[in-house]
């Protein structure tokens, strides 16, 4: 204490003597830029370059570790930032070393991976986005950065908002989905959780939006491949959801790994600042993915290392994460001329300003409080909430003769399957400081549920992802002796995620044999999925009379898991991103365009038509899609006129009747087409959803006003805005069903 004391008042004397003011309101940016440019003057040319530096700790079994050669920059002042370093002593001994052994005396930022919880882990982020719940994924966020604040953390790298069309790339599992607009208000919700009011505040983190830019796009689905695409695709798809993190006030991006067009983001002076910077007019810094300035070379825009960082920062990239590029090279840049030094003091000053904004240099430790670290971890309301998390997530993809929810009268139950007590696989993939230990399997969460009552026998069956068959008879005779079968199948955790595109996305492993041994056996089954990505199941979704599907739930799967496969919870989840039948169809998504020869829905197998001649167009789950245990009719639309002038609102209401014996949440959703444009437009876009509770036998009247310009578009000249003409407008539980009505806007 005494120390940040002293430390504070040998800062604050610099302040004063420097810019001979007192300190002023904290929202003030033109304060913080003072400040940054005061402490900037003192700044040598190699505590500038660790300024822009970013290395990460390690994580021994034995606890935190730091490289000695770390440390010592640390103390040179030549290391500004670090990730992957938590726990209270930890940072507190690093930052320590900031603050108290330089010569300027300038915090660490902390930086980590906190994607979906960081002790209390939450569904996977594709799970989340399952909710349509921007409220309950904002609050996940608020915890999660809680959470991390009280274990040392200022910092995460999130939200994840690449705009994903293809399952077979493993980080589908990281983000929103396929739809652009949905996904922008994710990625907005999620900058509010974790940034809060006020990044000062001692449970605020800095969010950092990434992979800036079409990460989400490689080709074949592998990843930190090619990506190239049209000037319109990437405006009007890709873009938005980055664009709604910083219009939230997003501080900080991370640029991708991939190219587009030739050029990679971490080298795109286009992108970083004639886009971002200039257009988007964002304020905050630029951090590179991990080494993506080193891997310039292989990429093939970069002779050496030197003229790496060089393009790097004069694209417009503020710090090196971990490639050891700017802190090797700047020096030299910077004294031969290729960088300039007012570059390098640009970039300086946008991080300086980050930590200023953080309170940082107010109090360096404000982040390690032995109490909060102890308190504010995995708190019973924190858990509580990420149980109902869990549930919101669950998607109910086929339920016939209503074989769920488990009925009551049921004495006993098998909970067979490869991943039916599998605590680690509970966690999914960037589970962060997670523990696997404290989850709650899917086994646990129905007996802490049903197992005082009801006789649970388990077996495995088989594995997740190999050939060996022996355990399949054991299960079968497991689920002969039982009422009723809960199957739990799918991926294990680390199939999806960093580096693991898969080009077969089925079942892996012999799961459908062991799938159609059980169902063989007449009893009822219910199957779980698990799985970070859409899988192609259609063999599955013949067999099985239901099919949960619940991705990866975190620390209170299991829990939650069980509260919708015993009826608690209501199922309310729907997909946002489309299951295709086989990875033929790939990429697969709603919003797709017409083509000059569109199928022939009478003869989908008519010969000269856009088509497969092995397979559907439709998918197997489209877009949107998700049961409920409950039924819900949908009534015709109504519009309040036919005809609209272009600055008048649209009302469009729709009446939907509970029809089913139980009350039920659902994610009613509004869908446009512009019939003739300028350029082609996609058969459908999603324009607005309401998730509404209805209690069995009520009838609640949904309306959605948009205005003409939310159907403006880029037009040939790139210009954003919307034509007249005809536009039929879909109201329906998901992207293929509903009812339609034309407009005509004038
Ligand atoms: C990932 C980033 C991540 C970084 C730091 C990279 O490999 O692509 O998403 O934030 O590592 O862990």
């Amino acid at each position: 204490m005494i120390r940040i004391k002293k430390f504070t008042a040998l800062l604050l004397g610099a302040f004063l003597l420097l810019t001979g003011c007192k300190e002023q309101s904290l929202s003030d940016i033109s304060i913080y830029e003072n400040k940054a440019d005061s402490i900037l003057k003192l700044m040598t040319l190699d505590e500038k370059i660790g300024q822009v530096s970013l290395f990460t700790s390690d994580w021994s079994t034995t606890g935190p570790s730091m490289r000695k050669d770390y440390i010592d920059l640390i103390k040179q002042g030549k290391a500004g930032n670090i990730f992957n370093a938590y726990t209270v002593d930890y940072v507190r001994e690093l930052q320590r070393f900031a603050v108290e052994e330089t010569r300027l005396h300038i915090p660490l930022l902390f930086g980590y991976d906190v994607i979906h919880g960081h002790r209390t882990i939450f569904p996977i982020p594709l799970g989340q986005a399952s909710s349509w719940d921007t409220a309950a994924i904002e609050k996940a966020e608020r915890i999660a950065a809680t959470e991390a604040t009280a274990e040392g953390l200022n910092w995460t790298f999130a939200p994840m908002v690449d705009l994903a069309r293809d399952p077979r790339w493993g980080r589908v599992m990281e983000g929103a989905g396929e739809d652009t607009w949905l996904a922008g208000l994710i990625a907005a919700a999620r900058v509010r959780g974790f940034q809060g009011l006020d990044l000062s505040d001692k449970r605020s983190v800095l969010a950092c939006v990434k992979h800036f830019a079409a990460y989400g796009a490689p080709q074949g689905g592998r990843d930190y491949h090619t990506v190239d695409m049209s000037e319109r695709s990437l405006y009007e798809w890709y873009l938005p959801p980055y664009k709604a993190a910083v219009d939230a006030g997003v501080a900080s991006v991370m640029t991708s790994f991939n190219e587009i067009a030739g050029v990679p983001s971490t080298s795109n002076k286009w992108l970083l600042t004639d886009l971002l910077r200039n257009d988007w007019k964002f304020k905050g810094f630029i951090v590179t993915d991990y080494s993506s300035i080193n891997e310039l070379i292989n990429h093939g825009v970069a002779r050496d290392l030197s003229e790496a960082a060089s393009i790097s920062i004069n694209a417009g990239v503020d710090m090196d994460m971990q490639g050891s590029a700017f802190i090797s090279q700047l020096s030299d840049l910077v004294k031969s001329g290729k960088v300039t030094e007012e570059t390098l003091d640009n970039a300086v000053k946008r991080i300086l300003i980050a930590k200023y904004k953080l309170g940082l240099f107010d109090d360096p430790y404000k982040n390690c409080d032995k109490k909060r670290e102890t308190e504010e971890i995995m708190t019973p309301e924190f858990l509580a909430f990420a149980r109902e998390f869990v549930a919101k997530s669950c998607v109910l993809l086929k339920n016939e003769n209503k074989i769920l929810p488990v009925p009551e009268n049921i004495r006993s139950i098998a909970v067979i399957g490869p991943l039916a007590d599998s605590k680690p696989d509970m966690l999914g993939f960037w589970s962060a400081a997670g523990q696997w230990e404290k989850c709650v399997s899917l086994l646990e969460g129905i007996r802490n549920r049903v197992g005082g009552s009801v006789n649970i026998l388990t077996a495995k069956g088989c594995n997740v992802n190999d050939e060996n068959t022996e355990g399949i008879d054991q299960a079968v005779s497991l689920a002969r002796r039982s009422d009723y079968v809960i199957l739990a199948l799918g991926e294990s955790s680390m199939m999806s995620g960093e580096a693991s595109s898969r080009t077969d996305i089925s079942l892996p492993g012999v799961q459908l044999r062991l799938a159609e041994a059980i169902i063989k056996t007449g009893k009822p089954v219910a199957v779980v999925l698990f799985n970070g990505r859409p899988l192609a199941i259609p063999e599955l979704d013949k067999l099985a009379p239901a099919i949960l599907e619940t991705w990866f739930g975190g620390t209170q799967a299991g829990n939650g898991i069980a509260d919708v496969l015993f009826g608690d919870v209501n199922p309310s989840g729907k997909l946002t991103m489309t299951f295709p039948r086989n990875a033929g169809q790939v990429p697969i998504f709603y919003n797709s365009k017409n083509t000059g020869r569109p199928i022939n829905p009478q003869n989908p197998y008519e010969k000269y038509k856009s088509n497969y001649l092995d397979s559907p167009n439709t998918p197997l789950y489209p877009f949107g899609y998700g049961l409920s245990y409950t039924s819900f009719k949908y009534s015709g639309i109504t519009l309040n006129k036919t005809e609209f002038q272009k600055d008048d609102q649209i009302i469009v209401s729709v009446e939907i009747t509970n029809t089913g014996d139980r009350d039920g949440e659902e994610i009613v959703q509004l869908y446009v087409r512009d019939l003739v444009g300028d350029v082609t437009r996609p058969v459908k876009e999603l324009k607005g959803f309401r998730k509404v509770m209805i209690e069995k036998g009520n009838t609640v009247n949904v309306a959605f006003t948009i205005s003409p310009a939310d159907l403006s578009y880029y037009h040939k000249d790139m210009s954003f805005t919307f034509d007249p003409g005809e536009f039929e407008l879909f109201i329906g539980p998901n992207s293929s069903e509903g009812n339609s009505v034309s407009f005509l806007l004038l």
